[in-house]
């Protein structure tokens, strides 16, 4: 089955037998990837609208994986099963998934693992704010730079400002991809400033400057 880096790197944070809730699962690769290989003995293929879950039932179809990987139509997490317990939200634009995961019960997930496509540090603001705890990050580089979180609801005090924006395992764990990914952002800047200098932009390649004298 092949399967995307960046949804490689997801199944990495998931651990045998774990009962894994995909929302906006679309063509279900995640989820049949994990019963597939064996990771999961059941999985959901959650999404909320009925053209990607008819792609995700041919793919449970492709690979004969009826009845352990289960599509479920639903906006969010509105029909979430009581078994679940893994939440993955990836693919999606900060502000869905933020809506998704607002004023819900999330005490019983043992992680949600989230994949927005950018602004990552409003996913983390939001998390800082709920009090909940940053359990991992990863960044994954596949013709462009994904960043992955996982939380669970266990208390946490506020993040900084730093951790916030940059994330707090993400500078603890001198990753390499991460490492190329804030030399990708000062380039960026750098070539922005060539054209139109900003005070704010000379001072967040500073800011990224110091992160990697730092922490690297
Ligand atoms: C770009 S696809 C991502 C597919 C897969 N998760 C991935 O990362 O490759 C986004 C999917 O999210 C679904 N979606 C968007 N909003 C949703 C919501 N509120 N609840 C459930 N699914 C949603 C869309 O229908 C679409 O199939």
């Amino acid at each position: 089955m092949k399967i995307s880096k960046r949804l490689l790197k997801i199944i990495d944070f998931i651990e045998k037998d774990e009962v894994v809730f995909d929302v906006g699962s679309d063509h279900a690769l995640l989820p049949s990837f994990l019963v597939y290989h064996n990771i999961c003995f059941k999985t959901y293929a959650a999404d909320n609208k009925e053209g990607p879950l008819l792609k995700a039932k041919e793919t449970i179809d492709k690979y004969n994986l009826h009845d352990k990987v289960i599509p479920v139509l639903s906006d969010g997490l509105e029909n979430i099963k009581d078994d679940v317990d893994v939440i993955v939200i990836a693919g999606m634009g900060q502000y869905t998934a933020q809506k998704i995961l607002e004023n819900k019960d999330l005490t019983k997930y043992k992680k949600i693992i989230v994949q927005v496509n950018r602004d990552m540090n409003l996913m983390r603001k939001f998390i800082s704010d709920n009090n909940y705890t940053i359990l991992n990050e990863a960044v994954v580089y596949e013709d462009y730079y994904y960043e992955i979180l996982v939380f669970n609801t266990d208390y946490h005090q506020n993040y900084s400002d730093l951790e916030i924006k940059y994330g707090p395992f993400n500078l603890k764990n001198k990753n390499q991809v991460f490492l190329e990914y804030l030399k990708f952002n000062i380039n960026k800047y750098e070539m922005i400033l060539k054209k139109h200098n900003s005070e704010d932009l000379n001072n967040e390649v500073a800011c990224v400057k110091e992160i990697i004298k730092k922490y690297f």
